[in-house]
């Protein structure tokens, strides 16, 4: 039995995965903040599901969900990272920081690398980060993370989704038998879009969603046919077509100065 960790897995894509895995036999781990909406993912209740709440844009919870999986689990076969709550606005948290670059990359630098072993005791392990790729290869405000200074919600964004398409150069640099796939959706999936947004945004993604998106459990099918088979390496996925990989003169110093930068934050 395959088993696969969620986050972000108790609504919208994250959570027709979850659907998708358990009904296929395997042990599911959703991570999430609503139980309520864990329970409701099940028809019937069965033990090869597990929930864990936390709130992934602190820091300790993110770090104190990595041991307690560490602590449960020999082995992860499929990491799962689409745990999303969108702000349009710079929004520190209790812990001091910028709560989307935690949420959207501090979070899962810290899963992808505390569950690096868990992984590497898999056949065939992968980890599928929903991180839109294609963010240009200088996206990163490395003197200045938090975007103390410029925040934008473009900026915040793209520099998000650079860091994660980095993570995997780490991540498989450290097991080259991992598959690191970011992904994103091939065009707009009508889910929550948990989030704070301004009425513009919030709209017309409730209008566009309702018109043209694709339902959760269309949208995942390549993500479940990457984790069915996957291939050992780097790589990103718009919906089921595979894009380039965006790659920098400089991008295996970026992310050691990342990962740098990062743990210093960290402390
Ligand atoms: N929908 C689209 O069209 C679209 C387009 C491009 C990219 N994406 C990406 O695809 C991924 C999935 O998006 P989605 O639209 O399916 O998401 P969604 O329906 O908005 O669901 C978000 C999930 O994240 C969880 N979550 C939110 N804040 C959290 C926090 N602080 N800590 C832990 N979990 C938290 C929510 O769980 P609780 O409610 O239980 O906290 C929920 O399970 C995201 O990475 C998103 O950026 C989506």
């Amino acid at each position: 039995m395959r088993t696969i960790v969620i986050t972000g897995g108790t609504d919208g894509m994250g959570a027709a995965l979850a659907r998708h895995f358990l009904d296929a036999g395997d042990r599911v781990v959703v991570i999430g903040r609503s139980r309520a909406k864990f329970e409701a993912l099940q028809q019937v209740p069965n033990n090869r599901a597990e929930f864990i709440a936390a709130d992934l844009s602190s820091v300790a919870e993110s770090r104190d969900i990595v041991r307690r999986l560490r602590s449960r689990y020999e082995r992860i076969d499929a990491l799962v990272l689409a745990a999303s709550f969108i702000r349009q606005r710079r929004h520190v948290t209790a812990e001091g920081h910028e709560a989307s670059w935690i949420l959207f990359f501090v979070s899962k630098y810290l899963f992808v690398t505390g569950l690096a072993d868990r992984l590497g005791a898999a056949a065939r392990p992968i980890v599928v980060n929903t991180a839109v790729p294609g963010a240009r290869a200088d996206a990163i405000d490395f003197d200045d993370l938090g975007m103390s200074r410029r925040f934008s919600f473009a900026r915040s964004n793209a520099q998000q989704r650079r860091a994660n398409e980095l993570l995997g150069l780490l991540a498989t640099g450290h097991d080259p038998r991992l598959a690191y796939v970011t992904w994103g959706p091939s065009g707009l999936v009508r889910t929550g879009f948990a989030g704070e947004v301004g009425p513009a945004m919030k709209i017309s993604a409730a209008v566009l969603g309702t018109l043209v998106g694709t339902r959760p459990e269309s949208a995942v099918r390549p993500i479940i046919d990457l984790i069915d088979t996957p291939v050992p390496g780097r790589a990103a996925y718009r919906g089921a077509k595979k894009r380039p990989l965006v790659t920098g003169d400089h991008d295996r110093e970026d992310i050691a100065r990342l990962v740098q930068v990062v743990e210093h934050e960290l402390g």
